[in-house]
Order: structure tokens, then sequence, then C-alpha cells
């Protein structure tokens, strides 16, 4: 075995982010992916103004809080299954209203069939020991004709000396030189994508109503619940 994925194994094991780990996250990570997860919100607030939005993993809940302070007409709901993540987004969200963060499995979400408008992830899914279960979960939650837009990594976004080249200018050394590495120990391969999680897919209510896209810093997963 690789140590890429000895590390990689490693990092995975425990589904939630442990107390210290999510205390670190707070202070490191989670403000490195302020850029990257500020344009996402914004992606959000220019489709929709109302109804809601379910973050699934949303840790320190930077990007929810942004959602819902952009759009005072959402309610957005952060999902996590650390309960010091949970304390700490509730933390950061105090004053705004309209994001809620609850201590939860995406696995088993304490959402009502057909009530999400738009569910939404960030780095979380390479976590989930039951993914398939969270597409069904997803599927269960999400209105008629929603989306879900599940974000991870995926080190080819920085395999491409272009891309790799516009991503050090836009975010700097960190996301820049970094992302690479960091990516392939937090995400998917391509080829990882392209077959064990489209193979999922393929077994979910999604199946066929899916697309995969390199977009920014990440690998977006499109899925939709047709009507
Ligand atoms: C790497 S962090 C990403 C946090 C945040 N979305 C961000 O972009 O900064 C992944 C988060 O997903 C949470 N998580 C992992 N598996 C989960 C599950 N099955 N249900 C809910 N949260 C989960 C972890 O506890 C952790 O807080």
């Amino acid at each position: 075995m690789s140590l890429t994925r000895f590390i990689k194994d490693l990092l995975r094991k425990p589904e939630s982010i442990p107390t210290p780990g999510a205390i670190f996250y707070n202070a490191t990570v989670a403000k490195v992916l302020r850029q990257p997860e500020t344009k996402i919100a914004n992606d959000i607030v220019a489709r929709m103004g109302k109804g809601t939005v379910l973050d699934l993993g949303s840790g320190t809940g930077y990007l929810s809080i942004e959602i819902a302070r952009r759009a005072p007409g959402l309610q957005v709901y952060g999902v996590d299954l650390s309960r010091q993540m949970v304390k700490i987004a509730r933390r950061h969200g105090r004053g705004v209203d309209n994001a809620q963060f609850v201590f939860a499995n995406a696995a088993k979400l304490p959402f009502r069939d057909n009530s999400i408008d738009l569910v939404i992830s960030t780095g979380a899914s390479h976590h989930w020991k039951t993914p398939r279960l969270v597409f069904a979960e997803c599927y269960r939650v999400i209105k008629t004709g929603g989306e879900a837009w599940i974000y991870d990594g995926c080190p080819e976004v920085f395999s491409n000396p272009a891309n790799s080249r516009k991503l050090n200018k836009e975010y700097g050394f960190l996301i820049g030189r970094l992302g690479y590495r960091v990516s392939t120990l937090h995400g998917f391969s391509g080829e990882e994508y392209q077959t064990e999680i489209k193979g999922m897919l393929e077994q979910t209510a999604f199946k066929g109503n899916y697309q995969m896209a390199l977009t920014d810093i990440w690998m977006k997963i499109t899925l939709k619940k047709r009507q």
C-alpha cells in the first residue's frame, strides 16, 4: 500500500471530526476555504432568494452562514456528526437567525420528505461511511425538481498546469501550491469519481440524473430529483 493511500485511509477513518480536529480545522482549513466557499454562496443566492437549503457536513458553518446572511429569505440548515463542529457553527452563526445547526447523520436526516429545495455539501463526502444512504436521504428530503450540489476534492483540478496557475493567482500559496496534495488526501481521484462514485449513483434514485464537473477547486456533483 502506498503512503498516500495509507494516510488517506487513516484520515477517512473517523466519520465525524473528533473535538481536537474540529478546533484545529476551525483555526486553519476552514479559513482557507472561505474564499472558494464565498463563490458557492454567491452562486446559490443568485439562483434562489427563498426556500430551504440543507448543508451536509456543515463543519464550522461558514458556508451556511454566508448563504443565510446574503439571502434572508432562505432558511439554511447545517447538519454535522461532530458535536464540537455544531457548537462552533452555532457560535459563528449567532445573530443569523435563518441559519440553524443540527447534530445529525447525513445518512439519517431529521427532515421531512420533499421539504428541501437545495442540498449542498463541501469537503464532506469523502468522510461518509454509507454514501449510498446519504444519497438516498438526499433524494427523500429534496423537493421534486430540486437538486443536490456535492463538492469535494479531486487532485485533477490542480494537475492541469494552466488551471493550477490560475488557482495559484486567485487563491495564493495555500490552495495554489498545496491543493493537489490536500485534495489527494481529502477527496477522490478522477478515476474514483468515474468508477466508484458513478457506480454507486447508478444504483440510487438519481440514476441517470446527475453530472460531474471540475469546478474551481472542486469536483462538483449535481444530482437532480426529476419531476
Ligand atoms: C472536512 S469537514 C468540511 C466542513 C465544511 N463543509 C467545510 O467546507 O469547511 C467534513 C465535515 O463533515 C462531517 N461529517 C462527516 N460525515 C458526516 C455524516 N455522515 N453526517 C454529517 N456530518 C458528517 C464531519 O464531522 C466534518 O465536520
